[in-house]
């Protein structure tokens, strides 16, 4: 089993999912956040990566289950992406860290003018940068947030895209932010599911 792709040359940003049960995911997930969270009032959160009880949410959204399971991609774990209005700076250019390049994201509130924007940065100018150490993979991770307001004047834009109408196949290894524009509504909230496996077939270009 080879999960994660260091080429990633022929792998697409993202790939659509046809969804027709989004309306019901987006209603299910905001009960779990009405009931359980203050998400709706926070303001000043920065950290945007929420850990929650997956499993208790998961408990209560018997639609998003239901749809993993007809696109039959096994999921280990689901977290909750925040964007408060203390974000407008956007969320800082980064890239994910092996085993894994992908994962499955959903729009979930206040989807519209929020921007996810990958970045064409070569491998060999990953060394201009710092790196910190990711202790969950134990690899040494690139700190692109020098570059952060930087970034579309040193390097191609890859692709800019709003996720509002469809759950994503999402391609965290390529570097990218996320843009909020200037009518975008907070909290911005999204779902991530992380598959056990990389769903690379949908990815190839
Ligand atoms: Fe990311």
């Amino acid at each position: 089993m080879i999960n994660y792709v260091p080429d990633q040359s022929n792998i697409k940003c993202i790939h659509e999912l046809e969804c027709d049960v989004l309306d019901k995911i987006q209603e299910e997930i905001m009960n779990w956040v009405v009931d359980n969270t203050n998400f709706l009032d926070e303001k000043e959160d920065m950290g945007f990566w929420k850990k929650i009880d997956y499993k208790a949410m998961a408990r209560v959204c018997p639609g998003l289950l239901k749809y993993m399971a007809s696109i039959k991609i096994p999921i280990r774990e689901i977290t909750v992406g925040l964007m408060t209005e203390s974000m407008t700076n956007g969320f800082t250019l980064h890239n994910g860290a092996p085993p894994l390049n992908f994962k499955i994201n959903f729009p979930i509130y206040n989807t519209e003018d929020v921007w996810t924007e990958w970045y064409d940065i070569p491998q060999e100018d990953f060394s201009k940068f710092a790196s910190w150490t990711n202790h969950h993979s134990n690899t040494a991770q690139v700190d692109f947030s020098q570059i952060h307001d930087t970034v579309q004047d040193m390097y191609p834009c890859l692709l800019k895209y709003n996720m509002h109408k469809c759950p994503i196949v999402f391609n965290s290894f390529i570097p990218h932010r996320v843009m909020p524009g200037p009518g975008a509504k907070y909290p911005r909230i999204m779902i991530a599911t992380m598959p056990v496996n990389d769903p690379i077939e949908l990815m190839r270009k």
